[in-house]
């Protein structure tokens, strides 16, 4: 009988190994059948931008963390699929730090090319995964939100690709309960415009830090003042920006430092992460980590080392991100074929604690980089997924490392070259800090 097999969620690593899947198919596999449960109305995952924020229209928690005007924070060909170039999508090639919009189209582009949509069923909330031991298969219970229906059904593999950058981690400082301004978390945040000429302080000093600050700033905020604990972000930020240490509490308007300095501020903005959040998943099924590069529990960052029949995808922090997530996808469609023969159990375990090491002794950027590529091409070493340059991609990634530390406002105005096409990638019309329109139109057309 057809296996059936069920992928939670249809943000791209959900929708890799729906397209990993079609590519096995496309050469005369005969593929398990597939049902992909997505809680939004249309896929995407994060790329697919909502301007709601709390619960949803049924109730459910909003997943989207993206915001307006979000441009890409690496270069595009970092991310670029193995199978699917960006020029071949938009016939013509585009600069390097595309708008929000210009990669949901690029991303919906390959999925509609491989006609898998049907495969999902869109506005379906998985509430609970659970094993038997016994009949060794999966019941998924999932809510249809618009019917309002809840219903279970049997599987022979789960592939969770859920996300982990949606439910906020949310610290507590003194003084929030009476502060005489807005806080929220960047989970939350969808429009710079709202702090136009006020004062934000944001905590944390990783990407949403970045981007977030840059935002306020680009859109004309008053000041950023970032706090951290953990020495700052490393960065030099034009006038307007202040580095500090880790907030201690909040006094009316006045935000306290444990250097002992203070500032007026309007609005605190924490970008403080995310947690690896699964409801829907028992104890024994449930993944638990923080956000890492290397993630404990998971057979080449994928196989559930306690039940092989379920897989993870995008779990691990990420400098690669698309591609990562089709090789694990690929990964994981032929050991759910059984064209990959999992070793024992003692080999798995000298695997895990080779990669755990090396993550552990990481100490650079650029470490951090090389290992992430070595894990990638790792997976596409034992699958069919096209062998795209990975040190090229590595060495992409360290020299916008460095763009970034020349100039955190102008390093998305510089072009790299694709790995796929060899095409080095034009400068868009208009700098990125003085780029205020963030649409797909305005993108692809040739002037401002
Ligand atoms: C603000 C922000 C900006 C980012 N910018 C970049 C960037 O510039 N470049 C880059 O490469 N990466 C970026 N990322 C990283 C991002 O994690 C990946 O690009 C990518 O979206 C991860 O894909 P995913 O499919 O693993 O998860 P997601 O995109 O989170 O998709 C998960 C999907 O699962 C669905 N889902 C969750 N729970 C359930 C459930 N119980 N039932 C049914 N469906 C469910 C969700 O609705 C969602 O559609 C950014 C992340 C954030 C938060
Ligand atoms: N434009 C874009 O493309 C864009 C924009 C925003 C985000 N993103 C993506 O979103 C993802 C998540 O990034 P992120 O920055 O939100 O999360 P993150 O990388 O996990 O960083 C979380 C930050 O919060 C700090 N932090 C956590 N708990 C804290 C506490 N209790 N007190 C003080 N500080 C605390 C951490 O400090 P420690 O290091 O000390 O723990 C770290 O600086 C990334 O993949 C990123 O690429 C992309």
């Amino acid at each position: 009988m057809t296996e059936r097999i069920a992928i939670i969620g249809a943000g791209p690593s959900g929708l890799a190994q729906l397209r990993a899947f079609a590519s096995a198919a496309a050469q005369g596999a005969e593929i398990p059948e597939l049902v992909c449960y997505e809680k939004q109305e249309d896929w995407g995952g994060l790329w697919n931008y909502t301007w709601r924020t709390g619960v949803d229209e049924y109730g459910e928690p909003v997943h989207g963390s993206m915001y307006r005007y979000l441009w890409s924070n690496g270069p595009k060909e970092c991310l670029e699929f193995g199978d699917y170039s960006f020029e071949e999508h938009f016939g013509k090639p585009i600069a390097s730090y595309p708008p929000r919009e210009v990669l949901w189209d690029y991303i919906k582009g390959r999925v509609e090319k491989s006609d898998v949509r049907r495969f999902i069923r869109f506005r379906h909330a998985v509430r609970e995964v659970t094993f038997d031991d016994a009949t060794q298969k999966f019941t998924v219970t999932a809510h249809d939100l618009p019917n309002d229906v809840i219903s279970s059904e049997e599987f022979d593999h789960v592939v969770v690709a859920s996300g982990h950058f949606s439910v906020p981690n949310t610290p507590y400082f003194p003084g929030f309960e009476k502060f005489m301004g807005r806080v929220l978390h960047a989970h939350d945040f969808r429009d710079a415009v709202e702090f136009r000429g006020k004062d934000v302080l944001l905590i944390g000093a990783s990407y949403s830090a970045e981007d977030i600050g840059s935002q306020c700033y680009k859109y004309g905020c008053s000041s950023v003042t970032i706090s951290s604990r953990g020495g700052g972000t490393g960065y030099d930020w034009p006038e307007g920006f202040a580095e500090v240490p880790l907030l201690t509490h909040i006094d009316g308007r006045t935000a306290h430092f444990t250097d002992g300095t203070s500032r007026e501020i309007d609005a605190v903005i924490l970008c403080t992460g995310y947690l690896h959040h699964f409801p829907f998943l028992p104890d024994e099924l449930r993944l638990r980590t923080k956000n890492r590069l290397w993630v404990s529990d998971l057979y080449k960052g994928v196989v559930w080392r306690h039940n092989h029949r379920l897989h993870y995808l995008g779990m691990q922090d990420q400098y690669y991100t698309f591609n990562m997530f089709d090789a694990q996808a690929w990964f994981a469609r032929d050991v759910i074929m059984g064209r990959i023969e999992l070793p024992s159990d003692e080999v798995m375990d000298a695997y895990e604690a080779r990669w755990s090491a090396a993550e552990q002794a990481l100490e650079t950027a650029y470490e951090e980089i090389d290992f992430q590529g070595d894990y990638t091409q790792d997976l596409v070493d034992d699958t069919d997924y096209p062998d795209f340059d990975i040190p090229a991609v590595n060495q992409m990634f360290k020299d916008w490392k460095a763009h970034k530390k020349a100039d955190m406002m102008g390093y998305r105005d510089l072009g790299f070259r694709s790995t796929l096409t060899g095409t080095v990638a034009p400068a868009h019309h208009t700098p990125w800090i003085e780029a205020m329109d963030d649409s797909l139109e305005d993108y692809l057309s040739e002037e401002a």
